[in-house]
Parts: C-alpha cells; sequence; structure tokens
C-alpha cells in the first residue's frame, strides 16, 4: 500500500485538530499501520504533551530542516503502540519552513520506516505550517465544532485546500453535542455540510472525559467502550472505503432527534 499522507487542519484555533490528529492517527496504528504523526505546529507545539511525551523530546523536526540532527533523532516511539511513531515540532521556530526541505523529510521518513500513514497536525491559522502541510498531503481533514463560527472557518479552510489542490477533503464534526438538548438553537448536521460545502469524514462527540485523558497524557485507546472512541474508529473505517452510518456504536443517544428526521 502506497502511503497516505493526511493533514488536520482548520483556520481557527482550539477546535481540536491536535485532539483530532493524535487519535485518528492511533487508530491507524490500533489497525497496524505504521503511522508518523507530526506535530506541525512550529510556534506553539501541544503534541508532545498529547501523547504524554513532553520529557523525551530532545530534538525536533527544526533540527532536522536546519541538518543539525538526522531524522531518526528527532523521532520518538509512541510508548503505547510500536506502529506510532512521533515527530515533535520546534518550539518559536524563526527560520521560516521550506516547503521543498519539508516534503523531502516526509519522504525520507516514508522510506526510512515503511511507513503506511503520515499524519500532520497543523496551528489554526493559513500561515507557512499550513502551506507545508497541505502541499504533501493528498487528503485534509478539516475540523469545525458544533458552532457557527468555527463552521464558517472550515468553509474558507476547505476553499483554500481546494485551490492549492488537495482533492480529497472531508470534515470533521468535532464537540458534537450528542445530548439532544437544544437541537432546535444549534447548527444541524445538514446545515453544517450545506455551509461547509464538504463532504462528512465523521462526528466525534464532546466528551470531558478527554480532557482528563489528555491532562494525564493519554489517548483513547484505553477507552474502547466510549462513544467518542466509537467515533475515530468510525472515521478511520470510512476512510479505508467502508460505508458507516453516522453514529455507528455510539450508545445512549437518539439518533432520530441529532439527525432531525
Ligand atoms: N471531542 C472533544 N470533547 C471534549 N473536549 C475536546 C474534544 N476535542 C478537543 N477537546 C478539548 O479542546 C481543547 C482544544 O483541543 P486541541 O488542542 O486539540 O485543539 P486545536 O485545534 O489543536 O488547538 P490549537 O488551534 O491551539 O492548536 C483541549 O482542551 C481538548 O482537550
Ligand atoms: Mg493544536
Amino acid at each position: 500500500m502506497a502511503c497516505r499522507v493526511v493533514t488536520v487542519t482548520s483556520f481557527k484555533g482550539g477546535v481540536g485538530k491536535s485532539t483530532v490528529a493524535a487519535n485518528i492517527a492511533l487508530m491507524w496504528a490500533i489497525a497496524g499501520k505504521k503511522t508518523l504523526l507530526v506535530d506541525c505546529d512550529f510556534r506553539m507545539r501541544s503534541l508532545d504533551v498529547l501523547l504524554g511525551l513532553e520529557n523525551e523530546v530532545v530534538h525536533d523536526s527544526g533540527d532536522v530542516l536546519s541538518g543539525k540532527v538526522v531524522l531518526e533523532k528527532a523521532i520518538i516511539p509512541y510508548p503505547g503502540n510500536r506502529d506510532l511513531l512521533f515527530l515533535p515540532a520546534p518550539f518559536n521556530f524563526k527560520n521560516g519552513i521550506d516547503k521543498k526541505a519539508f516534503s523531502d523529510m516526509l519522504e525520507e521518513a516514508k522510506e526510512k520506516y515503511q511507513l503506511d500513514y503520515v499524519v500532520l497536525d497543523t496551528p489554526g491559522s493559513s500561515g507557512e505550517e499550513f502551506s507545508a502541510a497541505a502541499s504533501a498531503s493528498e487528503l485534509a481533514y478539516i475540523v469545525a465544532t458544533h458552532s457557527f463560527p468555527s463552521i464558517r472557518a472550515a468553509e474558507c479552510t476547505g476553499r483554500e485546500l481546494e485551490e492549492m489542490g488537495v482533492a480529497d477533503r472531508k470534515l470533521i464534526i468535532n464537540m458534537f453535542d450528542t445530548s439532544g438538548r437544544d437541537v432546535d438553537k444549534k447548527p444541524s448536521v445538514v446545515d453544517i455540510i450545506d455551509k461547509t460545502a464538504l463532504c462528512l469524514g465523521g462526528i466525534i462527540p464532546y466528551d470531558s472525559g478527554l480532557i482528563l485523558m489528555q491532562d494525564k497524557g493519554e489517548l483513547i485507546d484505553k477507552s474502547e467502550g466510549l462513544n467518542v472512541y466509537k467515533a475515530f474508529l468510525n472515521i478511520r473505517q470510512r476512510a479505508e472505503g467502508r460505508n458507516v452510518p453516522l453514529f455507528t456504536g455510539f450508545r445512549g443517544i437518539n439518533r432520530k432527534k441529532l439527525l432531525n428526521y
């Protein structure tokens, strides 16, 4: 199988890009796919914290790009799954990102580690990290939350990606309120798809447990029973070409009410 490079992005901050990138990368690793997760936030990295690897980072992609160290010195294996590898971002990088050097670095990683997937986590803006990541990717997951301003940001992000030639663009609705309260005051799934003009890749429920997991540096691998785990599983299966209805495997939800039919 040829390696697929996937960008997780949105021009809006705080919508859950890093959460989605880390957990979708983990889902691929759980399926036995060799996956490299790359933090592309070159100013304020966060994935090392989410993965519980904050104290393991010695070198980063900035050191690799500047020729200070070889790639192998910067890549860290994720202790919870041997098929997941992590490449941290530099802090407050000021050198400017050379797109060609960035894409050469990914090519080298693909070959050296026999990767099946590369997952790129971008910051919440349309800067050079976005541009370097998008130009190296064939699939983009655009993350929006269950709110109107982030839907607008997803629409703009999708348009920019289209102009850049990223053919496969999928919307991920994160922090979706599955309680069914105030459904008439919130954007419906159809509203969101209509406004963003994007195909839906998946819906991830709001789960305060995720925040607690992240505080402990854990991903969702120990939470198989949760709806949020099923949400990531569904996204992975759709990416593999399977037809997976929305909310498959979710417990305790009123599907009819949430989808408004
Ligand atoms: N489905 C969810 N349910 C509950 N909380 C969530 C969910 N997804 C993300 N969060 C929380 O939202 C916050 C922002 O998430 P995250 O850091 O992944 O966003 P981001 O888009 O990467 O932010 P930035 O733009 O700063 O990089 C975190 O505290 C995270 O735990
Ligand atoms: Mg982030």
